[in-house]
């Protein structure tokens, strides 16, 4: 297990020291409005980013100034965040409750140091060319249109965003997606398709999650039940780390795709969870996609704090979180293929940093991960950016940008872009009461009504302002961009969770809930075992039993 010098005690004070400071500078700055920390300071924009090749990182709208900056750059090393950083790309155990390393960043280095991880690669990469050429078929003969992806959480998350993402570059079959225990999800798919040409993945790290192991089934069911029963051994695949229960169910040890405990699922997209994105773009655009995530491992280890952009991301949040108390954010991507990255985010951040005790169990004493709140832009601007805008508690907003299409509709994408730089605009700007009186009175007509009509209005209009965003800005998503963005925010809420001295890489949280549906499944028609559970759950027990009888 990494270990932390013997300073401990000394790093502890010294991060102590910061918060206080931190806390003192964020007071310091409460009053005053980020609109007004640009009038101060002209080249604002030029002290507050910092840019790795094309990606911007614009953070001048925090409300953040130099001091606090320095304060905030001083983190890292009170919390040894360069031996934690050492430590899990050296695979040292950095899951200190599962005794684990994290070495997702293996998965998609080009010479991966470690024995079968290339090997894997160039398997799943070889498999998916030949379901894409039509080497391989289906029990009939015929080759396969479609693949569905049977898993949950990081088994779904991240193989869905990046599917969607990647469109303009997906020449293979299509990709569904199964994840939901809920039999419609299942149903929904499977109805229009032919299982003759109908490959299935069954994604799971432990091949133990309940869903996952339900849908398999229905699968099986529904393939065998079409095709007779050999035809699992060329309909169904696996990826997991635990190819023996996969065997289980009949599926071939050559469709069987290895991956390690030592990647978390949430950090598995570059492993062969990726592989139905493999088989709908192919392996080069696969490669890309993996060489932006090691582009991106490479800046993080290397790059200076102050032009970090993980690093940077990270603090920036620690402020929001930690000074400022916002409980959560908006991550923004003006971007439709990227419709689904607040929701992929929201596992890594959530399920990641989720957390309310230290490494050594003792309580943690201040805030961690945020509600991560997501939409893509534009669309999010006609649903909860009203109250972004006039809410009385706002949530800081993370944009998302890129400057290139890859349509031939340069028009929209600049009213795309237009949007965005204007929401985070209008966010630090505002707009008072009285130019809301003067807006009103300009666009009204003539006469007295009309002045009652803007005085009467003006509060309704007014927006407060001062409300914080980051926006990040790059070329166009391409996939090795995406494979930095999602990179660049698994190193994010890695630094954050090495500032928080917490454990990011286990989720004992959500074994709470899995336990109580164990135990509820086989009383739900019981009544008679109904007594020991709290009067709520027995109240909606018998609701459900009265309408299941027609009541
Ligand atoms: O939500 C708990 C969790 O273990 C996630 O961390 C994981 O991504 C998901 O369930 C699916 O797990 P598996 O890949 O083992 O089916």
């Amino acid at each position: 297990m990494a270990k932390t010098n013997g300073g401990a005690s000394g790093s502890r004070w010294r991060m102590d020291q910061l918060w206080r400071d931190l806390a003192e500078q964020g007071e310091a700055l409460a009053s005053t409005r980020i609109d007004a920390l640009f009038d101060a300071d002209p080249n604002r924009f030029e002290h507050f980013h910092a840019a790795h090749d094309d990606m911007l990182l614009d953070f001048s709208k925090e409300k953040i100034d130099a001091a606090a900056l320095e304060t905030l750059l001083k983190l890292p090393e009170a919390a040894e965040m360069g031996k934690w950083r050492r430590a899990m790309f050296n695979g040292e155990i950095v899951n200190g409750t599962e005794r684990r390393a994290a070495r997702h960043n293996l998965l998609r280095t080009m010479q991966p140091p470690l024995a079968g991880v290339a090997d894997m690669r160039e398997q799943f990469l070889d498999f998916a060319q030949m379901v894409r050429t039509g080497a391989r078929l289906g029990s009939t003969g015929k080759q396969f249109t479609d693949v569905v992806n049977i898993g949950i959480g990081g088994s779904y998350l991240g193989p869905r965003l990046a599917v969607e993402a990647l469109k303009p570059f997906a020449d293979g079959p299509r990709i569904h997606f199964v994840s939901n225990v809920d039999p419609w999800n299942f149903h929904n798919v499977v109805d229009e398709l032919d299982p003759a040409r109908t490959l299935f993945l069954c994604a799971s790290k432990s091949f133990g999650t309940q869903e996952t192991v339900l849908n398999l089934r229905a699968a099986i069911s529904w393939t065998t039940a079409r095709l007779g029963p050999e035809a699992i051994g060329k309909h169904f695949c696996a990826i997991t780390a635990r190819p023996d229960a996969a065997r289980g169910y009949g599926i071939e040890p050559e469709n069987i795709f290895q991956i390690w405990d030592w990647a978390g699922g949430r950090f598995s997209i570059w492993s062969a969870m990726g592989l139905c994105v493999a088989i709908r773009v192919g392996r080069d655009v696969f490669s890309e996609f993996l060489s932006g995530g090691a582009n991106m491992d490479r800046h993080f280890e290397s790059a200076p704090p102050r032009r970090n952009l993980p690093l940077l991301l990270a603090l920036i949040g620690v402020w929001r979180r930690n000074v400022q108390n916002y409980p959560s954010y908006v991550l923004a991507p003006y971007e439709e293929r990227l419709a689904s990255f607040p929701e992929y985010v929201q596992q890594l951040e959530m399920e990641s940093n989720g957390k309310s005790v230290q490494r050594d169990g003792r309580p943690v004493g201040r805030a961690t991960a945020p509600t991560v709140i997501g939409g893509a832009g534009t669309n999010a601007q006609h649903s909860f950016f009203q109250k972004l805008h006039q809410g009385p508690d706002a949530s800081p907003v993370d944009f998302l940008v890129g400057v290139e299409t890859t349509t031939q509709t340069a028009h929209q994408q600049r009213v795309l872009l237009a949007h965005c730089l204007a929401q985070s605009q209008a966010l630090m700007r505002g707009l008072s009461a009285a130019d809301a009186r003067e807006t009103l009175a300009q666009n009204a007509g003539a006469g007295e009504a009309a002045a009652e009509r803007a005085e009467r209005l003006a509060p309704h209009v007014a927006c407060p302002g001062d409300r914080p965003s980051t926006t990040l800005m790059y070329r166009k998503l391409d996939p090795r961009t995406l494979g930095r963005l999602v990179a660049l925010y698994e190193h994010k809420i890695f630094a954050q969770a090495v500032i928080w001295n917490i454990e990011c890489f286990d989720q004992w949280g959500v074994e709470l809930g899995k336990r109580f549906a164990n135990k509820l499944l086989p009383k739900l028609d019981d009544e008679r075992s109904w007594k020991h559970e709290d009067g709520s759950t027995r109240g909606l027990l018998s609701w459900r039993r009265g309408l299941k009888d027609g009541g």
